[in-house]
């Protein structure tokens, strides 16, 4: 680990080396965004050179392809390859069950897409995204330009005959102007304090017009990798599963 690092930042770093260990060669594997996501594609780089394995990489964002090949990984397309074996992606909050938030890097759509094309998602965090509800982190909603804020009207409605504890809805901002996802959409963050029901909130966001994906990631994550600032990290699995998935090498 690197010497210079907080103790934020050796957290993310340990639960990314940690992940590595579930890379083996030949994988189609799926790589995340954020600040852990990217310790992640600096260790899989290093990795892939020592060791001389044949990754095929695909990135979840034009951020995480550009590092990726800058680092000289081999970098393809969802389409390209089908299906992956494996994806690896940071969290902003993930319950008991596994059930994360996801997207406050704005990255949500193509994450979503990628997770749920691969045989297993590993969660890469530290110790602080560990909640026993979600809902603290703001929930991100990418939804198309046209008509957002009617778009906005509507979500706000549902959300009063929701199960949860906030209602306010806010457009991402960047320097002042609207915050722009690689598919050229907005992001709407729901800040909503808890939700006791991650999955029926995901249906009843998800059948707005106007809203093309939730950061709500129910029933995909199968084990989360969480870092410690002292450098140690453990595996956790969802309470529902059996000991059957990404058992450790
Ligand atoms: C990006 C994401 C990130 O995985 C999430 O925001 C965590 O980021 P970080 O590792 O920087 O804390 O969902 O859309």
């Amino acid at each position: 680990m690197p010497t210079n690092l907080d103790p934020a930042d050796r957290a993310k770093f340990a639960s990314a080396e940690g992940a590595l260990k579930f890379v083996e060669d030949g994988m189609r594997l799926g790589l995340g965004t954020g600040s852990t996501a990217a310790w992640l594609v600096r260790l899989l780089a290093e990795k892939v050179q020592s060791e001389k394995i044949d990754i095929t990489c695909v990135p979840t964002s034009s951020r995480t392809r550009d590092l990726a090949e800058s680092l000289g990984l081999k970098v393809t397309t969802l389409d390209d390859v089908g299906w992956l074996d494996l994806t690896i992606d940071g969290a902003d909050e993930f319950d008991p069950e596994l059930n994360l938030i996801k997207g406050g890097g704005g990255a949500l759509l193509q994450e979503k897409i990628v997770a749920t094309a691969s045989d297993q998602m590993l969660v890469i965090s530290d110790d602080s995204k560990q909640v026993d509800h979600l809902g603290a982190f703001a929930l991100p909603v990418e939804v198309v330009k046209f008509g957002w804020e009617t778009t906005k009207a509507i979500i706000e409605d549902a959300l009063s005959d929701a199960a949860v504890a906030g209602d306010t809805v806010t457009l991402r901002l960047s320097r002042d102007a609207p915050y722009i996802t690689d598919e050229g959409h907005y992001i709407l963050d729901l800040h909503l304090r808890k939700i006791e029901a991650p999955m029926g909130l995901s249906i009843v966001l998800n059948q707005i017009p106007g809203v093309v994906e939730n950061g709500l990631f129910v029933d995909i994550a199968d084990a989360v990798c969480i870092g410690y600032a002292s450098g140690e990290h453990r595996i956790m699995k969802p309470a529902r599963e059996a000991d059957d998935v990404l058992s450790t090498p």
